[in-house]
């Protein structure tokens, strides 16, 4: 684990990380947006950017949704530094294709591209695109004996594999290995089957925004599961970031994101209503965002990032402690507020980052 935070960013692939009605944050989704956004991201020191994979926009299927892996692809070309990840549901892309582009992406970005697997909770654009939803179990039997292959064929090993759902035999891919041993692999879950998936096959598992009692014992759940032939897990963490120079001033503008999170339901139909009937009610995020509503994407607010400066500078130096490496963080407007947490957060931590280790 490095020895300090690491900070990523979202990218705007859905247009907004929030509320679709924000004054000052028009729902976009175009490449030109998202380019740019990576690339302030990347001037201003972020380390990482997650590329969400959907077909069709889950915040409502009329709007514009850009494609994670031709996004990846292009912002690998134009970026020198940022970390690019990129999502991808198993059951859209046979692995040994999925494997051959994520390494012509990180030969395209010099060695700084990742994968984010993710097992899927919204049921629409599977289902009405034919490819279909295995049910939550099975689809990670289906999805281990995908990432088995994937994580093989990036590290350019000859591959023989047959399971279930997938035969493969000596395949092996060129070029690999460049820049390293092969693109980092992260997994963004929390059920059961993904803590036995990412101990066994993942570098980093991303969890939800959620406190931080709860992610302690997920942590050492995951610690405990069997891992053979890696170095330790890695851990990152989905957070929505609401700041302002005082605590007041962070709550009024938390209200504020509750008074638009409203205004979308009046205006769109109630979401979880929607989502209900939208998701597979076994996933782990859905259950999340029932008991604990909140704003931004995986768990957002839940995440605790709320408040002065100084306050949300010593929960991620907290949470640093407690073992997580990476915070994938969303904010609305995002550019503006992206701007703020570089400024204002960023130095803070470090600061405190340096004066921990002096001290020990
Ligand atoms: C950081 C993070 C990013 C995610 N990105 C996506 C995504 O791009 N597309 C998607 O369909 N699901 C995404 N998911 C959601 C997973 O598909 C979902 O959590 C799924 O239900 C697997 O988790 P579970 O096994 O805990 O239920 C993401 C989850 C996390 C934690």
């Amino acid at each position: 684990m490095t020895d300090r935070p690491r900070f990523g960013v979202w990218a705007n692939v859905h247009g907004t990380m929030a509320a679709l009605c924000h004054p000052d944050d028009p729902v976009d989704a175009s490449w030109r947006r998202v380019r740019d956004q990576i690339l302030l991201a990347e001037r201003l020191g972020f380390d990482s950017t997650l590329i969400a994979q959907h077909t069709m926009n889950p915040l409502d299927e009329s709007l514009d949704q850009l494609d994670a892996w031709s996004a990846a692809a292009a912002a690998a070309a134009l970026t020198e530094s940022i970390e690019i990840i990129a999502a991808v549901k198993p059951s859209i892309i046979h692995p040994t294709i999925l494997a051959k582009q994520a390494q012509g992406i990180e030969e395209i970005s010099g060695g700084r591209f990742a994968v984010n697997v993710v097992n899927a909770w919204w049921i629409p654009d599977l289902e009405r695109s034919g490819i279909g939803m295995l049910a939550h179990g099975e689809r990670y039997v289906y999805g281990s004996e995908w990432l088995h292959i994937v994580r093989r064929l990036l590290a350019g090993e000859r591959t023989t594999f047959h399971g279930k759902y997938f035969h493969v035999d000596d395949f092996v891919l060129h070029p690999t290995g460049t820049y390293r041993r092969r693109p980092r692999i992260y997994l963004g879950g929390e059920s059961a089957p993904a803590r036995d998936l990412a101990a066994a096959e993942a570098d980093v598992l991303f969890l939800n925004g959620q406190s931080r009692a709860e992610a302690g014992d997920l942590l050492a759940d995951v610690r405990r599961r069997p891992r053979t032939g890696l170095d330790p897990i890695r851990f990152g963490l989905a957070a929505f970031v609401v700041t302002a120079p005082t605590g007041r001033e962070a709550e009024d503008l938390l209200r504020h994101h509750w008074e638009l999170n409203a205004a979308d339901k009046a205006g769109d139909g109630d979401t979880i209503e929607r989502f209900s009937t939208d998701t597979d009610p076994a996933s782990v995020m859905w259950q999340r965002l029932r008991e604990r509503p909140h704003i931004g994407p995986n768990g957002g607010t839940a995440a605790g990032l709320v408040g002065d400066y100084d306050t949300v500078a010593q929960r991620i130096v907290d949470w640093h402690g407690d073992g997580i490496e990476t915070f994938m963080l969303a904010f609305q407007p995002f550019e503006a507020e992206m701007e703020r947490f570089a400024a204002e957060i960023i130095p803070r931590v470090e600061r405190l980052t340096t004066r921990n280790r002096a001290a020990s």
